[in-house]
């Protein structure tokens, strides 16, 4: 989708998807899967490979322990959010503290669902613990947390968790943590999983999948870990209709990107660290009126073009020939964008100096 929206010559940075090919061991996966003249429907005797290489791999990367009997498959992260709105977290507000991946806006108002949004800023990219109580103390019941956060690339510290979990507690409020970024946190950077300060009586799931860091959202599969045993239970009996689009493709693919690509995954992460200093960088030489906030995951970057003359950044990028994204992040989110860094250094640096352009628009009134 990243490279279908626009006419050849102009530099997609908006979705994220990578510019890089899937490691070796997915691309074997899908050889073979072609060359087995079988598409049926998910091949569920798979479930179990899928999740004991999951359990592995959080285990093995970010020291997460995880049940693998609390574990479902399901197509993909936003699917297992949806199934848990609906079926687990109870009717009423959800918190979700903004800005944020605009589907998680879109899909709860779209659920009928009312959104308390919860600010961050740029001068304290922190969780608004006490915004979000107060929503808690209001009725809200459930809160979406994004860890590590897109757009603002932050990783939340355990003691952050720890003070969402214990507002969760004491109010009622149903969790769920999308961590589908997690394979992507920087090297050296430590990474809490929602799951690692919650037990079985909390009211909290964990969404992962391996389609966004190892580059392939196109193939289903995603893992929905749910704390309590009778939440997995409710979502396990659900009929399969409400929950079939995984594929078997996703799921082999899977197994080998959690098994086998470790080494692909370290090689993005650095990339990925790298070229947002890259593009730290260059925004301060070439275009200081923009500044670019401070990361520890994910290959996006969240800038701030409010001081630049254009009252329409998008446009104005897209006239100087880059698309980036920065529509539906939340109220107060106007006068940002998202950059996506999945790509080579030297187009990072086409980028900026396409945006430095004077056809972007984007220099001080
Ligand atoms: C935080 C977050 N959650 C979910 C998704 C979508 O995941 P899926 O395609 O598995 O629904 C994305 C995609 O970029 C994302 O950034």
């Amino acid at each position: 989708m990243k490279w279908a929206l626009d006419e050849p010559g102009v530099i997609p940075a908006w979705i994220a998807e990578m510019d890089f090919a899937v490691a070796p061991a997915i691309s074997e996966v899908v050889k073979d899967y072609v060359a087995s003249d079988v598409f049926g429907y998910p091949d569920i005797r798979l479930n179990p490979q899928v999740i004991d290489a999951f359990v592995a791999f959080v285990d093995r990367r970010w020291g997460a322990t995880i049940e693998p009997e609390r574990v479902m498959i399901t197509g993909d992260v936003m699917e297992g959010m949806r199934l848990v709105l609906s079926h687990i977290a109870p009717a009423g507000p959800v918190i979700v503290p903004t800005p944020v991946y605009p589907p998680f806006l879109v899909m709860t108002r779209d659920m009928g669902r009312e959104v308390i949004e919860v600010q961050m800023s740029d001068d304290t990219p922190n969780l608004d613990l006490a915004a979000i109580e107060a929503a808690a103390a209001n009725g809200a019941q459930a809160l979406l947390l994004c860890q590590p956060h897109n757009p603002l690339g932050r990783v939340w510290t355990r003691d952050e968790l720890t003070q969402i979990r214990d507002i969760a507690r004491a109010y009622g409020v149903h969790v769920i943590s999308d961590e589908i970024h997690a394979p992507l946190v920087w090297p050296g950077v430590e990474l809490t999983s929602y799951a690692s300060v919650t037990d079985e009586t909390d009211l909290a799931t964990v969404l992962m999948s391996a389609t966004k860091s190892f580059n392939m959202p196109g193939l289903r599969c995603a893992q929905v870990v749910s704390s309590r045993a009778e939440d997995h239970e409710t979502l396990s009996s659900l009929h399969p209709v409400l929950n079939h689009s995984m594929s078997t493709l996703g799921m082999r693919a899977s197994i080998a990107a959690f098994t086998e690509s470790d080494e692909w995954l370290d090689a993005v992460r650095t990339r990925s660290a790298e070229n947002h200093a890259l593009i730290t960088a260059l925004l301060a030489d070439q275009l200081p009126e923009v500044s670019c906030l401070p990361a520890q995951a994910t290959y996006l970057a969240w800038i701030d073009v409010s001081r630049v003359a254009t009252d329409d950044p998008m446009a104005g990028a897209l006239a100087a020939g880059v698309r980036l994204d920065g529509q539906n992040y939340g109220a107060g989110t106007d006068g940002h964008l998202r950059v996506n860094l999945a790509t080579s250094s030297d187009r990072v640096r086409e980028i900026v100096r396409r945006l430095s352009s004077a056809q972007s628009g984007w220099r001080a009134s």
